[in-house]
C-alpha cells in the first residue's frame, strides 16, 4: 500500500492515567473507544511500558501495521526524556523512545504530551487558522504547555514550571488541576490561582489565544468565565483527547 496511512494509534502517558485510542487522521477523531489504565505508582520505565502494552492489547492494535505515536509528560529531545516532574527520576536523560521501541517490538513516534495536544488543536481544533502566538495549557497532574507560532510548534516550552516570586513551589504545584483537588478548592478559589498564572503568561508572552486542555477542560464553563484576561481563552476542542489525537497525528507526519 503506497498511500499515506489515514489511521494511527495515539497513546498519551500522563502522571495519573495512560490513555489510548485508534484515530482517524482525516477528521482528527477517535475511531475506537478510549482505553485508560492507571499510571503505575512511581511511574518507573518498566512499569509504564507494561501499562502501554496493556493499552495496545486492549485496543487490539499490538501489531506494527498501524502507526503509533506516544506522548510523555516530560521534555523530549531526540527521543530522550530530559525531565521528570510527575514520573520516576529514572526518566531523566533516558533513551525513552528506543526503550519503548525495543519493549513493544515496533517503531513509534515520541513527543511531549502538551506539544502533541497543541498539534491536535492546530490541525483539527481551536488553533486552526489562528495567526500569531497560541499557548495551549493542559491542566492535569501538572501544567503542560505548547507554544504555536503562526502554525509552527515551538517544542518543550515547560511553562508549567514558572516560578512564583517568593514561593518555593512552581506554577504547576500551585495551579494545576491536581492542586485544586489536593487543596480542596472550589472553582472560585482555583480560578484565583489560574488568574495569577494566565496573567503572568500574558504579561511575559503577549499571546493571541490561550487554549485550555486536560480532563478539567470539560468543565470549562465553571472557571473560564471567572478569569479576567486581555487574551481570548477557550477550551480545547478535543478536550482531554487532544493528546491521543496529536500523538497519532505525529506518527504519520
Ligand atoms: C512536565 C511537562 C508536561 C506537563 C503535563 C509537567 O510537569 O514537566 O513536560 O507536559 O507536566 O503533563
Amino acid at each position: 500500500m503506497a498511500s499515506k496511512a489515514t489511521r494511527a494509534v495515539g497513546v498519551d502517558i500522563g502522571g495519573t492515567g495512560i490513555k489510548g485510542a485508534l484515530v482517524d487522521l482525516e477528521r482528527g477523531a477517535l475511531l475506537s473507544d478510549r482505553v485508560k489504565v492507571a499510571t503505575p505508582a512511581g511511574a518507573e520505565p518498566v512499569d509504564v511500558l507494561v501499562a502501554v502494552r496493556t493499552v495496545l492489547e486492549t485496543l487490539g492494535v499490538s501489531e506494527a501495521e498501524v502507526p503509533l505515536g506516544v506522548a510523555f509528560p516530560a521534555i523530549v529531545k531526540h527521543g530522550r526524556t530530559l525531565s521528570a516532574a510527575n514520573v520516576s527520576d529514572a526518566w531523566i536523560g533516558f533513551e525513552a523512545e528506543r526503550f519503548f521501541e525495543d519493549g513493544l517490538g515496533r517503531e513509534i513516534h515520541f513527543a511531549n504530551d502538551a506539544d502533541v495536544a497543541g498539534v491536535a488543536e492546530l490541525r483539527y481544533g481551536a488553533a486552526a487558522d489562528q495567526d500569531g502566538l497560541v499557548i495551549l495549557t493542559t491542566l492535569g497532574t501538572g501544567i503542560g504547555t505548547a507554544m504555536l507560532h503562526n502554525g509552527t510548534l515551538i517544542p518543550n516550552s515547560e511553562l508549567g514550571h514558572l516560578q512564583r516570586a517568593g514561593h518555593k513551589k512552581d506554577a504547576e504545584a500551585w495551579a494545576a488541576y491536581s492542586a485544586m483537588e489536593r487543596d480542596e478548592l472550589d472553582w472560585a478559589e482555583w480560578s484565583r490561582r489560574l488568574q495569577w498564572y494566565y496573567s503572568h503568561l500574558e504579561f511575559l508572552l503577549s499571546p493571541d489565544l490561550f487554549i485550555v486542555g486536560g480532563g478539567v477542560s470539560k468543565h470549562a464553563q465553571e472557571f473560564l468565565p471567572l478569569l479576567d484576561l486581555q487574551t481570548p481563552i477557550v477550551p480545547a476542542v478535543h478536550r482531554n483527547n487532544a493528546g491521543i489525537i496529536g500523538a497519532a497525528a505525529l506518527a504519520v507526519s
